[in-house]
């Protein structure tokens, strides 16, 4: 698990971070939303040590993270991975090269096993036929599933994703979600993901939390949010009409699903 206890972040005298306490749930999908500004990535980046806090904590698994000198923070960092926007490859290196990477730099594997796990994860998110490609011949999913096979090479205990959906269509983007989502589960990690996409929100969410202006407004389940009277995240969230409308309609589905399960319950009792 991680926590976040009064994380405050500065830059000159704007304050981006304003008090921030939240906690990341292990083995789900964690999501931070918010609009554009909010403190989004810059909150992710003090979670992984990116950013120095000016005061709070950041707590893994009890353990002060943000009280260590780099040293002690190492065996922290090595069980985090990441992928940040743009997905970050590097260019002169091939698909295979650049999963193989992390393991050439941290792991103390053979060779042959280092390739092994380089094909593994490759193999895991389904990318066939592109090992000695270069990221410039590869479509943008394709670079986000390069981008998730490097993060999980190592065997993180924690990822960290910004965006993962940034520059994708709608169907590549639930692809990739799933693809997170289905790793976090497979292999217990805490995920956290950063994003304003909606569908990611209502499909992927295991637990939710919603930043304005530099705030927590809101922390929840995807399907609280679905019965949240909290205004700024409803005309967050269900900002269109037709996101309204939806949420009616979600709201009635549950309704029913609770009342028939209740029926079920009740019958059985009998
Ligand atoms: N290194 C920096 N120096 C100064 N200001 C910064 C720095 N990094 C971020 N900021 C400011 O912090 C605020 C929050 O930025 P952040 O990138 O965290 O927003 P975000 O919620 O991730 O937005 P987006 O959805 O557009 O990615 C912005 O006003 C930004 O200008
Ligand atoms: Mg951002």
């Amino acid at each position: 698990m991680i926590e976040l206890k009064n994380i405050r972040k500065s830059f000159g005298d704007k304050e981006i971070l304003k008090d921030v306490s939240a906690n990341m749930e292990p083995g789900k999908t964690n999501l931070i939303i918010g609009a554009s500004g909010s403190g989004k990535t810059v909150l992710m980046k003090c979670m992984v040590g990116l950013m120095k806090v000016d005061s709070g904590t950041v707590l893994y698994n009890g353990q002060d993270f943000t009280a260590m000198d780099d040293h002690e923070k190492k065996p922290i960092r090595q069980e985090i991975g990441m992928l940040f926007q743009g997905s970050a490859l590097f260019d002169s290196m091939t698909v295979e090269q650049n999963i193989m990477f992390p393991l050439d730099m941290f792991s103390s594997m053979s060779y042959r096993e280092r390739r092994k796990r380089m094909q593994e994860c490759l193999d895991r998110v389904e990318l066939k036929d592109a090992n000695k490609k270069f990221p410039a011949e590869i479509s943008g999913g394709m670079k986000k599933r390069v981008g998730i096979a490097r993060a999980i090479v190592l065997n993180p205990k924690y990822l960290f994703v910004d965006e993962p959906n940034s520059g994708l269509d709608p169907q590549t983007s639930l692809i990739i979600d799933k693809l997170i989502k289905d790793i976090t589960v497979e292999y217990n990690i805490t995920t956290v993901v950063n994003t304003h996409d909606m569908n990611t929100v209502m499909e992927s969410g295991d637990h939710i939390i919603y930043m304005h202006q530099g705030k927590k407004q809101w922390e929840g389940s995807n399907e609280d949010i679905i019965f949240s009277e909290d205004k700024l995240l409803n005309d967050f969230i269900f900002a269109s009409e037709f996101f309204q409308d939806i949420k009616e309609m979600r709201k009635l589905e549950m309704f029913r699903d609770k009342n028939w399960r209740a029926k079920q319950a009740g019958g059985g009792n009998k």
